[in-house]
């Protein structure tokens, strides 16, 4: 007889309505799930360092869990050795013990709290794991292809079953710990999908050869797993339906769905599919695949099994899983960076509120950080892995209300103003253009994705309309307006100023701004120098080079994209190879000719390169108006870029920072 563990009534909700696929109920196994949601295992390095739950980690967990509105919340990925192979993040939950079970049970009865269905994930990360130990353990040596991973050890045929009973005792411990679902992860890399893909996998004991005997330890970890959580706790697998390792011989599609038929016949009662490793050459989660386009694995899969198919990978808005539900091509909605972005994203869709999601921008900075052992952070949720933080989470009332000015309507300004309106000020928001959005206006027109970037503003533009913001369109702030003004505090986020350049030639008719360009307002000739090897010069670079321009980047930083992300700057660095563009790092412009330009490296060499027009994207902080406001004896902040360029991470984390305490 099957179970529902907490009652829903979506009858009445706006979002119920328009996305009918999403809000229904659905049996997996034994169990029902009120709605087609769920938070995807996430790790975010909040554990302590010997596994244990933190306070973060389960403040952390509450959040998604009210944000799934009764459906399926997982937790990150427990490892399960006491040797510490299969731990790849150094703040990854452990469970090899049952001295875990009370912190673990902390996450599910926060889970519990929400009235959401609570998941608990095994996870050996294989070889992504031995993050504190010198060897990664796998079925064979295959050498490692990244370099931030350690070297791999063969594992013996006992220490297999080991393995296999470490899943079926960590299960157990789960299930004693109050979580309602188990979950095997087979994602990315780690050491069930080493042991299926026969790149990994060279053994020649019966956990290896075709993908029957490859997939023995799989079904043995099912079968055992299955045993211990009995009829009523479903038992789900991540297994990978594309591992796109074709250049170093991984599993074909079709051994890869044979995977999932084998652990279908084990006794899965899900499937989640995933894709890609983290040694795979092509990009799966990065801004610039489009979203939706994996659907058709999710479709591919079910036309190979008959139980519950889950996926995530860019589903980013409601429309695209409702629609492949609906379809038939997909059961479940999985959500992992949306919902660090937006913990509440899902319950905004139920509640009828889509313009207040803070959407992911899939930078995978939250992924950079968890593989250089930090905690998570996220680019554009300035609260992600503060929820424990009370101030953090819900800042406090202001004590005195104050009138606030602030100077420039882009994302630094926005996010501080809707927060700082939010806790009683008054405040105003001064823009010079007669549109709202500051740099983002030209720099979300950059290729590959850039657009996605203006849903940053989107977001601010309602939390500030719906605050009381007012908005001072087409209205430059001067000494004057200070002087009239007179306002208690202000903020200037007014963006950077546009380098002038050390050498001659920087007042040429040809040079020319990054902002003007992206508008669409400078005119460009057929040859191009951008001045300056961050963010915005390769954006500037790649958009120029779109067009068919010769494009070279002249820059000051060691290494083009040094301000990127290092799980984003891969897809950069490939673009500029594939558009042509010469990126010299490490080196300036020395003098604008009538040629092109003189490059100078910090070594002293020079060369000539040609070019008819020079972009700058070289940035300055911008000190106009500090010393008035100081005169004048205003309390003062200067945030973003106006503070020091950076990016649109720094913006938004700088406007709530001083939101908060202003
Ligand atoms: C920061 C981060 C941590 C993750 N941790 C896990 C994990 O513990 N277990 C797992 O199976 N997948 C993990 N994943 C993969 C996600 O669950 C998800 O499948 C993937 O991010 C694609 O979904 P998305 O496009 O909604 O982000 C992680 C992903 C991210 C970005
Ligand atoms: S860090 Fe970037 S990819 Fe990760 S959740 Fe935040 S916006 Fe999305």
């Amino acid at each position: 007889m099957a179970k529902q563990i907490f009652e829903w009534d979506y009858s009445t909700y706006p979002g119920a309505k328009k996305y009918p696929h999403l809000f229904k109920p659905i049996q997996i196994g034994n169990l029902i799930v009120p709605n087609r949601i769920k938070y995807a295992a996430t790790e975010e390095n909040l554990n302590g360092l010997d596994g244990f739950i933190t306070d973060s980690g389960v403040a952390y967990m509450r959040e998604r869990a009210k944000g799934v509105v009764g459906g399926l919340c997982f937790m990150q990925g427990v490892y399960m050795d006491e040797k510490r192979h299969g731990q790849g993040y150094v703040g990854q939950a452990a469970a090899w013990d049952d001295k875990y079970i009370p912190g673990l049970k902390r996450i599910s009865d926060a889970i519990h709290e929400q009235k959401a269905v609570a998941g608990f994930q095994l996870m050996d990360c294989g070889r992504v794991g031995a993050v504190e130990v010198e060897h990664g353990h796998g079925p064979s040596t295959v050498p490692q292809r990244l370099r931030i991973f350690k070297p791999m050890i063969e594992m013996t045929n006992a220490e297999v079953k080991e393995m296999i009973q470490q899943h079926i005792d960590t299960a157990k411990r789960g299930i004693k710990a109050g979580f309602d679902l188990v979950e095997i992860s087979g994602i990315v890399g780690y050491l069930i999908s080493n042991f299926i893909s026969s790149y990994t996998n060279r053994r020649t004991d019966e956990y290896g050869g075709d993908i029957k005997g490859r997939m023995q330890a799989v079904v043995e970890i099912i079968q055992g797993v299955k045993e211990v959580c009995g009829t009523d706790i479903p038992v789900g697998i991540r297994l990978c339906s594309e591992e796109l390792l074709d250049d170093v011989r991984g599993n074909t599609p079709e051994e890869s769905m044979q995977s999932y038929e084998i652990a279908e016949e084990a006794g899965a009662d899900y499937i989640s599919v995933t894709l890609g490793w983290q040694e795979s050459i092509f990009p799966v989660i990065s801004r610039d695949i489009p979203m939706g386009n994996w659907i058709h694995l999710a479709k591919r899969a079910k036309e190979h099994v008959k139980i519950p198919v889950q996926m995530a990978y860019r589903l980013f808005k409601p429309d695209l899983p409702n629609k492949a539900i609906g379809a038939g091509e997909l059961d479940i909605w999985e959500i992992c960076r949306s919902m660090i972005a937006d913990p509440l994203m899902p319950k905004k869709v139920f509640e009828g509120r889509e313009e207040e999601i803070r959407h992911c921008v899939a930078c995978n900075l939250c992924l950079a950080r968890l593989f250089r052992d930090a905690p998570m952070t996220c680019y554009i949720n300035p609260v992600c892995a503060h929820e424990a933080d009370s101030n953090f989470m819900k800042p406090a009332s202001a004590e005195e209300e104050k009138e606030i000015m602030i100077v420039g309507g882009g994302p630094a300004g926005l996010e501080c103003a809707y927060v700082a309106a939010q806790r009683g000020h008054e405040v105003h928001v001064y823009e010079k253009k007669e549109e709202l959005g500051g740099t983002l206006i030209e720099a979300s027109k950059a290729p590959y994705g850039d657009d996605e970037l203006w849903t940053c503003i989107e977001y601010q533009k309602v939390m500030c309309e719906k605050a009381g913001v007012t908005f001072h369109l087409g209205t430059e702030v001067t000494e004057e307006l200070i002087e009239d003004e007179m306002p208690d505090s202000v903020v200037l986020a007014t963006g950077p100023i546009y380098s002038k350049g050390k050498g001659t030639g920087f007042d040429r008719e040809n040079v020319v701004n990054v902002l003007d360009v992206l508008g669409g307002r400078a005119e460009v000739g057929d040859k191009v120098v951008v001045w300056g090897n961050r963010k915005p010069g390769i954006g500037v670079a790649l958009f120029l080079a779109n067009q068919g321009k010769k494009v070279t980047i002249v820059g000051k930083e060691k290494s083009a994209g040094f301000d990127v992300n290092p799980s984003f700057k891969w897809r950069y660095m490939i673009y500029l190879r594939q558009n042509g563009v010469m990126a010299y790092n490490d080196c300036d412009i020395e003098e604008i000719n009538d040629e092109g330009v003189m490059v100078k490296s910090y070594d002293g060499y020079r060369w000539p390169v040609k070019c008819d027009t020079v972009v700058v994207s070289e940035r300055e902080p911008n000190e106009s108006l500090k010393k008035t406001v100081q005169s004048e004896g205003i309390e003062l902040f200067v945030i973003g870029d106006a503070l020091v360029p950076r990016n649109l991470s720094s913006a938004v984390h700088d406007g709530y920072r001083i939101g908060i305490r202003i």
